[in-house]
């Protein structure tokens, strides 16, 4: 039987490592069943180099973790890591019944566990919770802990996975502070997996994009430390983003599978199938890939207006992927049908359809909100709270198709909005940074009393955006 083509060397401090790299993976491929998971993988880190690994879900990122953390088998693969390597997880793992002492002593042997252990815990700022239970400590402590327990191993590769997913801005800027100073201490090779393009930019040498298994994007990343956000920040932030953002998981190949004309119908009685999805909706899923994409790489407003506006500029270039249904003007007011809403509520895209000369009433944004023109036109008034009434403040602005303008509570956005023709039908594609038809806005009369409402959804089915298939049908159909 062939032998695993596995070496390993016990790094004890970065002093006695050579030149050599401290992980070299050649052609690392890794499936479960059909999927291939890591594609052929090629990639080394150098002693003492911070790497910081990006991608979306399912991109292959926490199987590469697993592979160097020696979690997950290699089947006889070159690959090599350290003997000393150690990682921090999302969640602290702590042992509840035992003192934060004891979970970062946890499988150390000798006389002077202890003191390696205290030692540790000053490191990260926990000297005065040695003897504290884990139940009694915050999410920063947490993971400081988890750090310490890391620490105490000496590894030679530290693994981070997504370690400040789960904290507050503010501990996770201090744990980021953290981090780097016990790095430039002890100086391990860091490979940091993380959704925020900001850490990842803040803390690494080097950032890689995984894409289906595949590193789609390489980043050295320059900028001297402590990194500021400025605008060479900015710049590397949006070309890392541009990529990523624009190569969603529905960007995948569709399988060609062999379409008989004897295969069943699809039935229809299953509320998302109401409609017979057009072949385009594939454009609408793909948006939808992006953004959500997006969202999980940052919570910069500003970033999401500017990238996503960019991604509804591309959905609205064509008008032919929107459904009948969900295009149907109402003689008695406009329409808003719900397009998709995100699993977790972050985003909502909906399709605004107003009957000729239709307007809303003066009213307000609470979350941040996209707005593009798909067919014909609308005029936007803002207004801005004159005494207790508000009043109208600079000219009309005309919004024509293909043009996409950001509203938000930052931006400040109280307006009217009217459809610009009064022969026609307009129709609108809007993201808001919420579930719209759970967010509670006001409208506001001339003497600027205001009303509480939420939107409403004109229908109860959605579009379908995950049949595969329509396109093949589309194809033999035409
Ligand atoms: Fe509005």
């Amino acid at each position: 039987m062939a032998q695993p083509r596995i070496r390993n060397r016990a790094f004890t401090s970065v002093e006695s490592a050579s030149q050599a790299p401290t992980v070299a993976l050649n052609g690392f491929t890794r499936r479960f069943g059909d999927n291939v998971v890591i594609d052929g993988l090629d990639l080394t880190i150098a002693p003492g180099e911070f790497v910081a690994l990006l991608g979306a879900s399912g991109s292959g990122k926490t199987t590469l973790l697993r592979t160097l953390a020696g979690l997950d088998p290699i089947g006889g693969q070159d690959v090599t890591t350290p003997d000393a390597r150690a990682v921090v997880f999302q969640d602290a793992r702590l042992l509840p019944w035992k003192k934060v002492w004891r979970n970062v002593a946890l499988g150390l042997s000798g006389g002077d566990v202890r003191t390696r252990a205290e030692a540790a815990l000053k490191e990260v700022g926990l000297g005065h919770r040695l003897d504290a239970w884990p139940s009694t400590l915050s999410g920063g402590e947490a993971q400081r802990t988890a750090l310490a327990r890391a620490l105490v191993r000496e590894p030679a590769l530290l693994l981070l996975d997504e370690p400040f997913a789960a904290l507050d801005a503010l501990t996770r800027l201090k744990m980021h502070d953290l981090v780097l100073s016990l790095w430039r201490e002890h100086k391990p090779s860091v490979l940091l997996v993380t959704h925020d393009v900001d850490e990842a930019i803040a803390l690494a040498d080097r950032v890689l994009v995984l894409d289906k298994g595949k590193i789609a994007v390489e980043e050295r990343i320059a900028l001297e430390r402590p990194r500021q956000p400025d605008a060479r920040f900015h710049a590397t932030r949006r070309r890392l983003l541009a990529t990523w953002a624009s190569t969603p998981p529905h960007h995948r190949p569709l399988p060609r599978r062999r379409w008989s004309p004897s295969r069943p119908a699809r039935s229809c009685s299953d509320p998302m199938s109401a409609f017979r999805p057009a072949p385009k909706l594939h454009k609408l899923a793909d948006f939808v890939g992006a953004l959500g994409n997006l969202l999980d790489q940052t919570r910069d407003e500003d970033l999401i207006l500017a990238e996503g506006g960019r991604l509804l500029s591309g959905l609205i270039t064509r008008d032919d992927w929107l459904p009948d249904a969900y295009a149907q003007p109402d003689p008695t007011r406009y329409q808003q049908y719900l397009l998709h809403c995100d699993s977790r509520e972050r985003f909502s895209v909906v399709s605004f359809v107003w009957g000729p000369g239709q307007a809303t009433p003066v009213h307000d944004h609470t979350v941040w909100g996209l707005v593009g023109v798909l067919r014909g036109a609308e005029l936007s008034q803002r207004f801005a709270r004159r005494g207790e009434a508000f009043a109208a403040v600079g000219p009309v602005h005309r919004l024509a198709r293909g043009e996409v303008e950001a509203v938000s509570p930052t931006v400040g956005d109280v307006h009217q909005v009217t459809n610009a023709f009064d022969n026609r039908v307009s129709i609108s594609i809007h993201v808001y940074g919420a579930n719209i038809g759970a967010v509670e806005r006001s409208t506001y009369d001339a003497a600027g009393r205001p009303k509480r409402f939420v939107s409403g959804y004109a229908n109860t089915t959605l579009p379908n955006l995950w049949d595969r298939s329509k396109p093949v049908l589309a194809e033999v159909d035409s």
